[in-house]
């Protein structure tokens, strides 16, 4: 019988960390339901989400792959408005909750890592999802590169990412001070830590986009205010009026730098900008 993932297995440790030194998200589905999308702060993410994916998207039903796609939340939102979606997933256990939460809907499930999908979905897409999954990757940077070389030209990547920054700003609001001089910030991927791996700065997303050859059409900050609280909002009224304040400054500098997560909208541009000849070649 399969253990429980709320158990601590006993017994030698085995690395939670895939092959490629990426955190799959075997043994966590349960924790992460409950943690993130149980509570205030999966209800932030959706309504935000909700908000600015028309905002930040030119959306026309066109078909998307959802990468590192999870529990589905992401792949129903687009399936609900029309697009044909693939959800690729690497953990059996989020794509068991996903394909159940999404039957009858049109999404197309492949349990596939990120680094496999030129193989087993090179598209080319006009739109990819990629929602909180780099930060769990050993190598990032080389799986934005993945990336970009699925998207058809002119297509659009959602990309969104842990944001480092907050992380810091988060652990001195919590009094981590020691934790933060020493930019102990990131977590190891043991257990069932929710702490990602790879955080990522605004400053990284510029530079590795521009590498291959992506532009930034749109950025905003997920979550600006909520995680910094020192009182939560305790009824509706008081988290209506948090969501309003999340809405109305996700994209307003400096705001949305601070944001827990930071969503982009990337795109590959529909004819490169090849380098000038030299004279006389
Ligand atoms: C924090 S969850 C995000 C899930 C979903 N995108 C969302 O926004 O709710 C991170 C997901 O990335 C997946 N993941 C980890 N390594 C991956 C890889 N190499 N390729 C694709 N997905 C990966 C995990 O299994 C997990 O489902």
């Amino acid at each position: 019988m399969s253990q429980p993932s709320h158990t601590r297995p006993s017994g030698p440790t085995v690395s939670p960390l895939s092959a490629q030194g990426d955190r799959h998200f075997d043994g966590l589905a349960e924790k992460f339901a409950a943690s993130l999308y149980g509570g205030v702060r999966g209800e932030l993410r959706l309504a935000l989400l909700d908000q600015l994916l028309p905002e930040m998207l030119a959306l026309h039903d066109q078909p998307m792959l959802d990468v590192g796609g999870g529990l589905g939340q992401l792949a129903g939102w687009f399936a609900e408005r029309g697009h044909d979606v693939t959800l690729a997933e690497p953990a059996a256990e989020m794509l068991a909750r996903a394909r159940e939460s999404l039957s009858g809907q049109p999404v197309t499930f492949i349990q596939a890592p990120l680094q496999t999908l030129p193989e087993v979905a090179p598209g080319p897409w006009s739109l990819i999802a990629c929602h909180a999954v780099l930060e769990w990757l050993a190598d990032p940077r080389a799986a934005l590169a993945t990336l970009a070389g699925l998207l058809a030209p002119g297509g659009q990547l959602s990309l969104m990412v842990f944001n480092r920054d907050a992380l810091r700003f988060s652990n001195v609001v919590k009094g981590n001070l020691e934790k933060a001089l020493a930019d102990r910030l990131e977590g190891k991927g043991e257990r069932l830590r929710l702490t990602p791996i790879s955080p990522l700065t605004h400053a990284q997303v510029e530079a590795w986009s521009a590498e291959c050859g992506l532009e930034i059409r749109g950025v905003a900050g997920i979550r600006i205010f909520n995680d910094y609280c020192r009182h939560p909002p305790q009824n509706d009224a008081d988290r209506e009026a948090l969501l309003a304040l999340e809405r109305r400054y996700c994209r307003v500098d400096p705001h949305w730098r601070l944001g827990r997560y930071l969503l982009y909208t990337l795109v590959r541009p529909d004819s490169p900008t090849l380098p000038a000849e030299e004279p006389g070649t």
